[in-house]
């Protein structure tokens, strides 16, 4: 293989978020420019390693604190993800049904990233470009420049892709025995505020830095978790690259998650089958139009409004509304947001928990998507929204900057508002009620977005320059 991308996620073998969707499509489209691309992740308890077959790649030992852990790494059989998948399986560590949030992810991570190394270690043709993507793939640049053990990768670029640097992997320097032995004089290289600090590390260490949006990449030097002076300073080494999305998987005329197929000339009666769907599942008035939000309830998307957003839209008799939520997250805002459903019977619901289907339908079926955003690195849910006709309420930051353009602009398809505030949002949510009214209007627009190309095809070069470049 000529790129190999190393991972935490990536779908449909394990997905908690859009980087797993990123990983799982990027390579692919890679592939069909014409490069050899592989994807390297953990294997996980998921529905998806328990169902298929694999075979064996490469069988070793990787050495943690004076533990040794065996492992695998296997080779899935078939070809129906677009590019190999090699999963690294370590028993006692990675082979857990979640992805994250065990008390023992620091270790999980680095024998992870280790058993990596050792991996490529003996690949008779090295990998051109290793491309590693968020923190727990961070530790390998550092390791592949500086660890006597893998010092023959050390003349292969490295890339890093920073899909959201609120989360960094710090731990204490008390676990530097973890480290393959190295010239500790090189130890500042893992450093930021007398941490070990991966994503910071992978700044330093890495060939090159990418962020999954242009935006986001300027956004950084002034908030980035305690990061802004470090990505300030590597500024020359990075560069924003908008995400694609998979349009093989995200496709209405194809889609066999949504309760029925449409096109842009199919759209009213599709979108309307879809809504009528929803409708009828979370007990809904498919007159008025749906507003619906998906996605992780936590600070970075703005859950902690919702709860004040959406009450005070339904709490106004002159707004017309229904609204439905799909999302996990934050045991408080999953709890208010539930105690909304009594109080606005009949125009609101919920379902607090992950369904793949479910937000299949939810594009499919919404009038609008609701993005208040904190910190929005790049969104993919806008770009789904887009392609499924849905028109998306963002606040511009991030990717929804560079994707959302609002409707009192030329051209403009969206709805957009400055900050992530409750009265912005609820202003926001009434210009859209109002466009709704104007049904010439909001079904022009909703062929419009329906248009917008923001597949992978043309996305997937950027990095290839990149590649070439490094090469
Ligand atoms: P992030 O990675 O920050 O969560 P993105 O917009 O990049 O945000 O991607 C989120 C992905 O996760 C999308 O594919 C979205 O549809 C999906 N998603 C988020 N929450 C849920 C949920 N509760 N159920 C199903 N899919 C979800
Ligand atoms: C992160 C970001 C999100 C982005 C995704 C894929 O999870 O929060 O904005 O779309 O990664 O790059």
């Amino acid at each position: 293989m000529e790129i190999i991308h190393i991972s935490a996620e990536c779908y449909p073998i394990a997905k908690v978020g859009g980087l797993a969707d990123v990983v799982g499509a990027l390579p692919k489209y890679q592939n069909k420019a014409g490069k050899k691309t592989a994807v390297v992740m953990p294997y996980y308890n998921t529905k998806f390693t328990q169902n298929k077959s694999f075979r064996l790649d490469h069988r070793n030992t990787v050495s943690l604190g004076g533990l040794l852990y065996d492992f695998e790494v296997i080779q899935l059989e078939s070809d129906e993800l677009g590019y190999p998948l090699y999963l690294i399986k370590i028993p006692g560590l990675m082979d857990r049904e979640n992805v994250y949030g065990y008390t023992d992810d620091t270790e999980r991570f680095m024998a992870f990233q280790k058993a990596v190394l050792i991996w490529i270690l003996q690949f008779h043709d090295k990998p051109q470009i290793v491309h590693c993507h968020d923190y727990h793939t961070g530790l390998i640049p550092f390791m592949m420049t500086y660890a006597h053990q893998f010092e023959v990768l050390k003349e292969i670029p490295t890339i890093l892709t920073i899909h959201n640097a609120q989360y960094q992997g710090q731990f204490s320097f008390d676990k530097l025995n973890y480290f393959p032995e190295y010239d500790l004089s090189y130890s500042g290289m893992l450093e930021w505020e007398q941490m070990i600090n991966p994503l910071a590390a992978a700044v330093k260490c890495s060939w090159a830095v990418t962020t999954v949006s242009p935006s986001y990449l300027i956004e950084l030097r002034s908030a980035a978790n305690g990061l802004e002076w470090l990505l300030d300073n590597e500024k020359g080494k990075s560069t924003g690259i908008l995400n694609g999305i998979d349009t093989d998987v995200w496709n209405p005329a194809t889609d066999p998650m949504i309760s029925k197929n449409f096109t842009k000339q199919t759209s009213l009666s599709g979108k309307r089958n879809n809504k009528m769907f929803l409708c009828d599942k979370f007990d809904l008035n498919p007159e008025k139009p749906l507003f619906a939000f998906i996605g992780r309830l936590v600070g970075e998307k703005g859950a902690e409004l919702l709860p004040h957003i959406f009450d005070a839209i339904l709490s106004n008799p002159k707004l017309d509304a229904n609204i439905l939520v799909l999302g996990s997250g934050d045991p408080t805002v999953e709890h208010q947001l539930d105690a909304l459903k009594e109080k606005h019977s009949g125009n609101y619901n919920t379902f607090i928990g992950y369904d793949e289907v479910l937000s299949h339908i939810i594009y499919a079926g919404a009038d609008y998507l609701v993005m208040p955003s904190r910190v929005e690195p790049c969104g993919l849910n806008q770009m789904y929204s887009l392609r499924y006709g849905t028109i998306p309420i963002v606040r511009s930051i991030g990717g929804l900057k560079d994707t959302i353009v609002d409707i009192s602009e030329e051209n403009g398809f969206g709805i957009c508002h400055d900050n992530t505030d409750t009265n912005e949002a609820v202003e926001a949510i009434e210009r859209a009620i109002e466009l709704y009214k104007d049904q010439p209007r909001f079904k022009r627009i909703r062929k419009q977005i329906m248009q917008i190309d923001h597949s992978w095809d043309s996305a997937a070069n950027n990095y290839i320059d990149l590649y070439n470049k490094l090469i």
